[in-house]
């Protein structure tokens, strides 16, 4: 994938604005030669957008012509791009037949404040999946307990959506995404490692409920869309550091043994892009860390080295993604996490990341008719933190009066109202708030809001004591 370039856009009108008034001559002077047309310059300035297509369940359409039904449509029609939705064209067959849904992305790393791309400014890059319906594929270790890994084909319909529904601010997603569409390139490109080193390791750490085993799903299921033209196939496999070393050693030794031998055989396969979680990576440090103090059975020592001689094996393959999440914030001294390239902290959501998770529950809310009792109910969209801080910021009297404003300006009390509680507790807040109200079918949005508030608080305190 070629990653987007970063350039000034030039709008092809304006160039034509400054021309004309370049050639603004007086009436009586002789008419200058005509001055040929500026040089076509926008496939220069053009940026990269994503416009991701998912199949139908149903579809056995070949990938290729789907890529090209929509960029035939992209063409035809002089759209706007931002993220989100764009509606399939109903005047298309092929394509109703065959798409469920079609989505931008990325744009908002070219605009601010509500700015559109244009047509014109953009080169929409088109990637067409379809998601396995299939859930995930437990190994259980034997004794029916805890498993050691489970196993997805991706992208899976398990964690559609999820990337979406992850607020984090600062770039965090973008960064993450760049640098492994870079990893993957230089590896592609055999760029030589001695020359330039990089690898394709990344930690993210943080305090727990901050999304952090969910971004590194997400960020699995968003490459495995954005790399199918190169891995057709992915997997992602979720290693259960801790359920390796809850037991006795000698049995670990036979399940590292195991959950490599799979790994490795998927990574053989070229084709193949395997991701490899590893949460609670800290356990793994723990667990060395005993075995070299001799408080544990020489056994141990063996089975912690050869796990991270494995990943040491491993980390050679160019078609593997390591990533792993820690609960600590410290540094993690373990062999291969040290080399991590990224390791980002993964923190609190700040009041804006707070005020977008708590609207998409609302939001969801509306959808599913819980919240409701007043008029055009169903259509309600409550405007995002951005456009809400913007008219809050003008004068009293041009601020709407209407629901959806005052209904924002509740929902960042309610936000600000949260600050101390994870992502985790904040989306399941919603739901307590939901529990508590005194009418729950017949819940106005406002009364609920002021529950929510209330649980908040309460929730807040008890986190406290
Ligand atoms: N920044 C966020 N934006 C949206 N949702 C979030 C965010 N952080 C957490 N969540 C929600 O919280 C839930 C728990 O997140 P997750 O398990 O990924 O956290 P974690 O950091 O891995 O926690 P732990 O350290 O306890 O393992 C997810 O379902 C996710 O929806
Ligand atoms: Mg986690």
């Amino acid at each position: 994938m070629s990653t987007p370039m970063e350039v000034t856009l030039q709008n092809p009108r304006d160039a034509d604005i400054s021309n004309q008034q370049d050639g603004v001559v007086e009436a009586s002077a002789p008419l200058p030669p005509p001055t040929p047309p500026p040089p076509p310059v926008l496939s220069e300035c053009k940026v990269l957008v994503s416009v991701e297509a998912c199949l139908k369940p149903s579809s056995t359409a070949r990938i290729d012509d789907v890529r090209a039904a929509i960029e035939r449509m992209l063409e035809n029609r002089n759209l706007s791009y931002v993220d989100g939705p764009i509606p399939v064209p109903l005047d298309d067959p092929f394509l109703t037949e065959n798409v469920e849904r079609i989505c931008i992305g990325d744009t908002d790393e070219w605009v601010q404040n509500h700015e559109v791309l244009l047509f014109w400014q953009v080169k929409p890059v088109v990637h067409v999946f379809q998601l396995s319906e299939e859930g995930p594929c437990e190994d259980l270790s034997g004794d029916g307990q805890l498993s050691t890994f489970n196993e997805w084909i991706l992208p899976a319909r398990e964690f559609d959506g999820m990337w979406e529904s992850l607020i984090f601010e600062s770039g965090l997603k973008q960064r993450l995404l760049r640098y492994a569409a870079s990893a993957l390139l230089f590896t592609e490109k055999g760029v030589d490692p001695f020359l330039v080193s990089w690898n394709r390791i990344i930690l993210l750490h943080g305090p727990p409920g901050t999304g952090k085993t969910s971004l590194c799903k997400a960020l699995a299921q968003k490459l495995s869309i954005r790399f199918n033209y190169r891995y057709p196939q992915c997997q992602l496999v979720e290693v259960n550091a801790h359920s390796l070393f809850s037991k006795w050693f000698s049995e670990s030794g036979k399940l590292v043994a195991k959950l490599f031998q799979k790994i490795q055989e998927m990574v053989e396969e070229e084709n193949n892009l395997v991701f490899v979680l590893i949460d609670e990576v800290e356990s793994l440090a723990a667990a060395r860390k005993a075995a070299l103090s001799g408080s544990e059975p020489s056994d141990s020592i063996r089975v912690v080295n050869a796990l991270l001689t494995q990943m040491d094996k491993l980390k050679s393959s160019p078609n593997v993604i390591i990533l792993t999440t820690s609960n600590i914030t410290a540094a993690i001294d373990i062999a291969f996490v040290d080399r991590a390239d990224i390791k980002a902290y993964v923190g609190p959501p700040t009041l804006q990341a707070r005020y977008e998770i708590l609207r998409s529950c609302l939001q969801e809310l509306i959808r599913k008719a819980i919240l409701s009792s007043f008029q055009d109910c169903d259509n309600l969209i409550l405007p995002n933190y951005t456009s809400m801080k913007e008219k809050l910021n003008m004068p009293a009297a041009t601020q709407e009066v209407q629901t959806p404003f005052h209904l924002s300006k509740q929902l960042l009390e309610a936000a600000e109202a949260c600050e101390g509680l994870s992502g985790r507790a904040l989306r399941k807040l919603p739901f307590l708030a939901h529990a508590a109200v005194s009418d729950p079918y017949n819940c106005d949005p406002s009364r609920f809001l002021r529950t929510m508030i209330d649980t908040a608080k309460r929730e807040l305190s008890e986190l406290h004591d």
